[in-house]
């Protein structure tokens, strides 16, 4: 008797059994790993012991770009204790210099009257807070479990086949978005785009690469919302 049989007995009724082997199977892809078994490398490289201890930057010798001191002063603002800017604050060291390079902490910590090894702690932990340059464009295909039923590991290979050399694109799996109501979907620098079928990759990737609109269609904060006030 078949699992699904047992369960149909359990409840009393003869219900049609659901394609069940057929997503346990595609559950059951292994997908790519690193040493160490993470999906992400280098999360766990140790801390260099040799270097003497950090101090917080000068700010008399550290210049600090003057739209990112304003902004990371108004995240300061919002937060009882301002050391819990240190992710909004990062990430926008990340957009300016297109990824948590050395020189971002530095300012990054200047502002915040923080170590820059206060902030490196904060970057190596947070998976979207990159350590070593990447791609300025970040293109996170969800891999996680709507959207793996739905072909994303397919999706995944389908746009890193498109990438040429030279793309200053940085595309990986990622886990669940929270939007498993579009899946496969990916999120290209914070925008989310789903359901994205192969046949769009060629387009996506493109759009991608002349930094225009990604799949203007398929963007989830184009679609128009229930609540008729939401919708503009
Ligand atoms: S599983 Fe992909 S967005 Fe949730």
């Amino acid at each position: 008797m078949s699992d699904e049989t047992k369960v149909a007995e359990v409840v009393g009724e003869i219900i049609p059994a659901p394609p069940r082997a057929q997503a346990i199977a595609a559950f059951k892809t292994e997908p790519p790993r690193y040493a160490g078994g993470s999906r992400v490398p280098g999360w766990d490289d140790p801390v260099d012991l040799t270097k003497d201890p950090a101090t917080i930057p000068d700010p008399a010798t550290t210049e600090v770009p003057a739209e990112l001191r304003a902004e990371i002063e108004d995240l300061m603002t919002r937060y009882p204790d301002p050391k819990s800017a240190s992710i909004p604050a990062l990430a926008a060291g990340q957009r300016l210099h297109g990824w948590c390079s050395p020189e971002a902490i530095e300012q990054v910590a200047c502002v915040m009257r923080v170590t820059p090894g206060y902030l490196i702690a904060v970057a190596s932990f947070y998976d979207m807070l990159d350590t070593k340059p990447v791609g300025r464009c970040r293109v996170y295909v969800c891999t996680n479990i709507s959207c793996s039923l739905n072909g994303a590991d397919e999706l995944l290979d389908a746009v890193k086949r498109e990438l040429r050399e030279g793309d200053d694109i940085h595309a990986r799996g990622f886990e669940c978005l929270g939007a498993c109501d579009i899946a496969p979907m990916a999120s290209i620098d914070g925008v989310y785009v789903g359901p994205i079928a192969l046949d769009e990759v060629p387009t996506l990737v493109d759009q991608i690469r002349k930094g225009e609109d990604p799949l203007p269609d398929k963007q989830l904060n184009k679609r128009r919302s229930v609540d008729p006030e939401a919708n503009g």
